[in-house]
């Protein structure tokens, strides 16, 4: 059983009250959102007025994946808006640790994500304090692409890590998560699946969920 969080960068961003609405009735345990700043990532999705909006409507766990330097400044809003976990990248913000701190205080919970090229060796001191490490399995900025296949790999890194330490901290995986990868994630250790293209632009989205969440 996976948890799934599906991504709203894929939605139809002229009818995100229909989108919400399938969200809303699916069985998806979260919903993921995507805010990039055009300058930590090569693209610029959402912000605030568009996460406001959607988290009134909203009725599952928000799940904020911050492609953005310095997230640290946007703690207190996040928190504001009822997110239940503020994702970070580890290489846009440089206190990470107090960063995490500042998370928690704000009464959310911590995400740390990594980019491809970025090992899991560098969570070995920051692992104990976080309830999910974030792998993309992409270069963050755009939805739609190839599944880098080396993530496998890494994720059963990071279990292995999280085991030996006998902590309860969540993996989740972004980037190309479809019906081929999805199963192979979750046998290397996987416990949340991000999908936004392929739930988004299935003929049948809720059957998407329910079909990933069995996995
Ligand atoms: C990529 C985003 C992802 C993206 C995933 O930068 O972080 O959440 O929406 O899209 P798919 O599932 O289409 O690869
Ligand atoms: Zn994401």
């Amino acid at each position: 059983m996976a948890l799934v969080s599906p991504s709203l960068l894929a939605a139809d961003f002229l009818h995100l009250d229909r989108d919400i609405d399938m969200i809303n009735r699916s069985e998806a345990d979260w919903l993921h959102l995507d805010v990039m700043d055009g300058s930590f990532v090569p693209n610029i999705s959402f912000g605030f007025p568009v996460l406001e909006a959607v988290a009134k409507v909203c009725k599952k766990p928000l799940d904020v994946h911050y492609m953005i330097e310095r997230p640290e400044r946007y703690i207190k809003q996040t928190a504001k808006l009822g997110a239940m976990m503020m994702n970070v990248h580890y290489e846009a913000s440089v206190h990470l640790h107090r960063t995490v701190q500042e998370i928690h205080d704000a009464g959310m919970k911590a995400g740390v994500t990594l980019n491809p090229s970025t090992p899991v060796s560098v969570l070995e001191d920051i692992i104990g304090d976080v309830e999910m490490v974030l792998l993309m399995s992409v270069n963050p900025g755009f939805g739609g692409q190839k599944f880098i296949e080396n993530t496998i790999d890494k994720v059963k890194r990071l279990r292995r890590m999280i085991d030996e330490k006998g902590r309860k901290t969540l993996i989740e995986v972004d980037g190309g998560v479809q019906g081929e990868t999805a199963p192979r994630l979750v046998a290397a250790g996987v416990d949340v699946l991000v999908s936004g293209s392929y739930v988004f632009n299935a003929p049948n989205p809720e059957q998407v969920i329910r079909d990933l969440r069995q996995l």
